[in-house]
C-alpha cells in the first residue's frame, strides 16, 4: 500500500520531469532561435556599425559621412569624451537632452566645433538606432 503510493508518486514526478525538461527544452530552443536573431539585432543596436549609423544620420543630415560618424565615435567612446568619465550610456538621455549635455562637454573637453558637431551626430544617430 505504501510502496504502490511511492511507486506513483516516483511515476509523475518523473513524467513531470519529463515534461518539465521537454518544455524547457522546447522553450531554450525557441529563446535560441529567437535569441541568435536578436543576438544580431541587440549586437547590431548596442553596437551598430559605422555604416549603420550613417544610413541612419543621412535621414537627419543628408551629407554626413562615416569620416564624422567615426570621429565622433572615437571621441566618444575613447577619445576626449573619456578624459574624466567613461562613455555615458547615450540611450539613458534623450535626443532633446543630449545637444545641452554636449554643448557644456565640449568646453570641459576643450574640443572644437567640428569635433562637437561629429560628437553629437554620432550620438544622435545612435539614439536614433536605438531610441
Ligand atoms: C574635464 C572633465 C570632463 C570631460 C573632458 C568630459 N566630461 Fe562629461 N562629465 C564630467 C563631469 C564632472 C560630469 C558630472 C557633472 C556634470 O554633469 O556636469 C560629467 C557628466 C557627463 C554626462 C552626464 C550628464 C547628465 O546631465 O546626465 C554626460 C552624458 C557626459 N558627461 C558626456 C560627456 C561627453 C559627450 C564628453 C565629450 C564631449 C564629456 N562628457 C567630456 C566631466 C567631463
Amino acid at each position: 500500500m505504501k510502496l504502490s503510493y511511492l511507486f506513483v508518486a516516483i511515476l509523475s514526478a518523473g513524467i513531470f520531469l519529463a515534461c518539465h525538461s521537454s518544455k524547457s527544452a522546447t522553450t531554450s530552443s525557441s529563446s535560441s532561435t529567437s535569441g541568435s536573431g536578436s543576438s544580431t539585432a541587440s549586437s547590431s543596436s548596442a553596437a551598430p556599425s559605422t555604416e549603420t549609423l550613417v544610413n541612419i544620420a543621412k535621414s537627419k543630415w543628408p551629407d554626413i559621412t562615416a569620416a564624422t560618424i567615426n570621429e565622433g565615435k572615437d571621441l566618444y567612446q575613447s577619445g576626449a569624451c573619456t578624459g574624466c568619465h567613461g562613455p555615458k550610456n547615450i540611450t539613458k538621455r534623450s535626443a532633446e537632452e543630449w545637444p545641452g549635455i554636449i554643448d557644456r562637454m565640449a568646453t570641459k573637453a576643450k574640443i572644437s566645433d567640428t569635433q562637437k558637431d561629429a560628437v553629437l551626430k554620432y550620438v544622435l544617430a545612435m539614439k536614433m538606432a536605438n531610441p
